[in-house]
């Protein structure tokens, strides 16, 4: 392999190369790729079990203002990736984070890099639109769920403030839960009022209850 010394790249060639690894990685936004989209990103397919969550950040965008905006990209990948690093010693886990594409170039698109889950969205399920695993134990499954929002809550001091069903998934192998887009989590910490504290977590705690509502009478149908 042919190596220099870093003193010898120019910007421009350090600006070229930059561009096309994005370029790289941008270039597996195509159809055959496609994994499933929400609101703000689409998830692509990347080699490997890896995939690419493109999102578009909307607060750089001049319309912001008509957006409710969720977190800037960067903000959304600090809490997935210390979410997914937590010791938790349950089975519901965050898809391990591997990093964040923020082009110099392109400044209004973003791209996480992650695990790509086997795994089942419950809104798919809810939808009739995909099948819930054959080993699936709802009790077990929300049980496991509740003390990993409480874990979050109390130890890594993070609201998700996004727990809808579109945004829990079942692993397909295992029927073990996966929580994914941390787009609106919130830093605990950084609420100054407690009753506000309080507030985010118990709405975690409700739009868990709904989903649980949803597919529970999805199974006694
Ligand atoms: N790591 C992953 N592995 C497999 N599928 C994934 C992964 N991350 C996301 N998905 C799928 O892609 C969809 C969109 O991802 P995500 O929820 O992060 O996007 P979003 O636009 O932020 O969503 P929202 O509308 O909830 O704001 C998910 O609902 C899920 O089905
Ligand atoms: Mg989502």
């Amino acid at each position: 392999m042919e190596r220099f010394p870093v003193e010898k790249v120019s910007q421009e060639e350090a600006d070229k190369a930059k561009r096309e690894g994005i370029e790289i990685l941008y270039s597996y936004e195509q159809e055959r790729y496609f994994i499933d989209e929400g609101g703000s990103g689409v998830v692509y397919k990347l080699p490997s079990g890896y995939c690419l969550k493109i999102i578009e950040d909307r607060s750089k965008s001049k319309k912001s203002d008509m957006y409710n905006l969720g977190n800037p990209p960067l903000v959304e990948a600090r809490f997935q990736e210390r979410m997914s690093k937590t010791e938790f010693l349950g089975k519901t886990r965050v898809p391990i984070y591997i990093g964040t594409i923020q082009s110099e170039v392109d400044r209004l698109r973003s791209a996480i890099i992650m695990e790509r889950l086997d795994a089942t969205n419950l809104q798919h399920i809810i939808n009739g639109t995909a099948d819930i695993p054959k080993s699936f134990l709802i009790h077990n499954f929300f049980e496991d769920l509740e003390r990993f929002v409480q874990h979050m809550h109390d130890v890594e001091e993070i609201a998700h403030c996004d727990l809808y069903a579109r945004n829990i998934m079942v692993d397909n192998e295992t029927s073990e839960p996966r929580i994914i887009d941390f787009g609106r989590a919130v830093n605990l910490k950084k609420i100054e009022s407690e009753v506000r504290q309080r507030q985010l977590m118990d709405h975690d705690f409700e739009r868990l209850d709904e989903v649980f509502k949803a597919l529970d009478a999805l199974q006694n149908k």
